[in-house]
């Protein structure tokens, strides 16, 4: 059974104390509301690491007010029930006065990649996900953590902010779980309709697409595709030409729920 741990105090000293013990911790930080794609970020964990520890905490910090903080998807049992499952070893779920107790105010500005895509259309996004995401590295110091490449930014984004920051942990990212229709898990899948769900399989075949396009020598973004940025890997900068390693990504509203996908071209 996996251990739940709601003080913050209690996670940070069960940590130190098993990397103490010489244990190596892999951290899995979620907002819940789990899927296959969380489950296989704790494999991954396990695999790399002796314990393993998964995060549930839906971030305030990460939502605008315009956005879906109240009605995100909340399935604290059933979330406990699938991290058993894959025999995750504890899980933090902290309290938002845990993470954010009164008097608060010091956020994270994050590294220049937050700045276009996500950024642009969030702009306060990426200043809460890197505050939480340093918050629960010190509250549950770890070795590794993972990340899933869906949230292809989000991941970009921890990279640079530990390699700034000095942080002394390995992050990985892991591959994007999808639907056998290709459709990319997400928590926000659950918001979709049947019509809508069908709708959302337009992300994942236009990102197939102009990874075939790529693949049979297409190298110019724009025919790629036209709501699609293909940008450089690394950098997220715009490329006219796709001559390094470039990722293509895609962001739409179906109905009222707005979703991400992305490919590697390379
Ligand atoms: O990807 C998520 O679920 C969240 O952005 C994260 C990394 C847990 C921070 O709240």
């Amino acid at each position: 059974m996996s251990q739940v741990v709601n003080s913050a105090k209690e996670m940070q000293r069960q940590c130190l104390a098993l990397q103490r013990a010489g244990n190596r911790i892999g951290l899995i930080p979620t907002m819940g509301a789990l899927h296959e794609g969380h489950l296989s970020l704790v494999r991954r964990a396990k695999a790399e690491c002796d314990v393993a520890v998964a995060t549930i905490f839906v971030n305030p910090a990460q939502f605008a007010p315009t956005e879906d903080f109240s009605k995100y998807p909340r399935s604290i049992d059933a979330d406990l029930g699938l991290l058993d499952s894959v025999d995750c070893d504890f899980t933090f779920v902290p309290s938002a006065d845990e993470i954010y107790p009164p008097g608060f105010s010091t956020y994270l500005a994050p590294p220049a990649v937050a700045q276009p895509l996500e950024g642009v259309f969030r702009p306060d996004h990426f200043r809460g996900v890197c505050t939480v995401v340093l918050k629960l590295f010190n509250l549950a110091p770890a070795d590794v953590a993972c990340f899933g490449q869906k949230d292809y930014q989000q991941a970009l984004v921890v990279r640079h902010m530990v390699r700034d920051l000095n942080l002394p942990l390995a992050i990985e990212v892991c591959p994007t779980v999808r639907e056998a229709d290709g459709l990319a898990l997400s928590s926000r899948n659950r918001y979709l309709s049947e019509g809508e769900r069908r709708q959302a399989l337009a992300l994942s075949q236009a990102l197939a697409e102009a990874s075939d396009l790529y693949r049979s020598g297409g190298r110019n973004s724009r025919v790629l595709a036209e709501r699609m940025q293909a940008v450089d890997a690394e950098t997220l900068q715009e490329l006219d030409t796709i001559d390094r390693s470039a990722v293509a990504l895609i962001a739409c509203y179906v109905g009222t729920t707005r979703l991400i996908d992305n490919m590697i071209l390379s």
